[in-house]
């Protein structure tokens, strides 16, 4: 199937990352060219390019740190200097594994900026640099379709995250479009203290129906449909990428 996506200009926050990583390559494979966001690792984001250049493909790195909202305008700029833009994915994110009993003010705040308000405003930017026709991917969680006792300022910000497709969907609706992805449990550096903690694995693939974690590499496909012209009668929609774990 022609996806479409030749030479589109996307954008993918916390490029450096592990799902982040796992969508710049699957996208560049269907030609896009990609721009690598990163904040405190310069040098995945360098090796990433390096390696997508290496096959053929099209990649820039931009650093921003997106709790300095004040500097999304220059980030905007930078991104908008080569072309506008075609697509946008929202996948920066941090977690705090603190509950109801001990979380922090700091902690929140935190968690909040950084997965539910800097995706919010930086949409609000780019949104003046896409093309008509583009498409924006929210990376939510499954966590913020399941209550846990853990994570809780996490689970706020990637439940609201998912209403918030909603609303930005209605708002660019019929010249974007807007979705969101929620992953199960991937193997990923946020992550890295769970996967490496056996009884916590096992646990993980016990319960999910799958039976295994996922690899950054699951999400890439995903993202990809959503991204191209094929799917352009879905807006607004939440796809979980689980190993089925949301459905029990
Ligand atoms: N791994 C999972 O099981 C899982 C499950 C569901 C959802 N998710 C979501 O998937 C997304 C990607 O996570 P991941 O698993 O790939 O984790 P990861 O490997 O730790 O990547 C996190 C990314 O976020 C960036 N980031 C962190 N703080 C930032 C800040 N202040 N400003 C800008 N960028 C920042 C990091 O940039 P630097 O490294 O350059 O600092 C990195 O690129 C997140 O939204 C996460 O919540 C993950």
């Amino acid at each position: 199937m022609d996806l479409k996506l030749d030479r589109r200009r996307i954008l993918v926050t916390g490029g450096s990352g592990g799902i982040g990583s796992a969508i710049c390559e699957a996208l560049s494979s269907e030609g896009c060219e990609v721009l690598i966001h990163y904040n405190r690792n310069p040098e995945a984001a360098e090796r990433l390019k390096g390696k997508i250049r290496a096959a053929g493909g099209n990649a820039e790195v931009i650093g921003l740190d997106l709790q300095e909202l004040g500097q999304l305008g220059s980030m905007v700029e930078e991104t908008g200097a080569g072309g506008n833009l075609d697509g946008l994915v929202n996948c920066a994110g941090v977690y705090e594994d603190e509950g109801m009993e001990d979380i922090t003010e700091n902690q929140w705040n935190r968690v909040l900026n950084i997965n539910l308000k800097a995706p919010v405003f930086l949409t609000q930017q780019i949104r003046k640099i896409l093309n008509n026709g583009s498409s924006i991917v929210n990376v939510s969680s499954v966590m913020g379709l399941r209550a846990t006792k853990f994570g809780l300022a996490y689970q706020a910000a990637k439940s609201s995250l998912i209403h918030v497709t909603r609303s930005m969907a209605l708002s660019y609706a019929p010249d974007v479009r807007v979705n969101c992805i929620a992953p199960g449990y991937v193997t990923t550096e946020m992550n890295r203290d769970g996967w490496e903690n056996e009884d916590f694995r096992k646990k993980i693939e016990y319960v999910t129906p799958m039976g295994r974690w996922g690899a950054p590499a699951d999400i890439g496909p995903l993202a990809v449909f959503l991204l191209s012209p094929v799917s352009s009668f879905v807006t607004g929609s939440l796809f979980p990428v689980d190993g089925g774990i949301g459905i029990r």
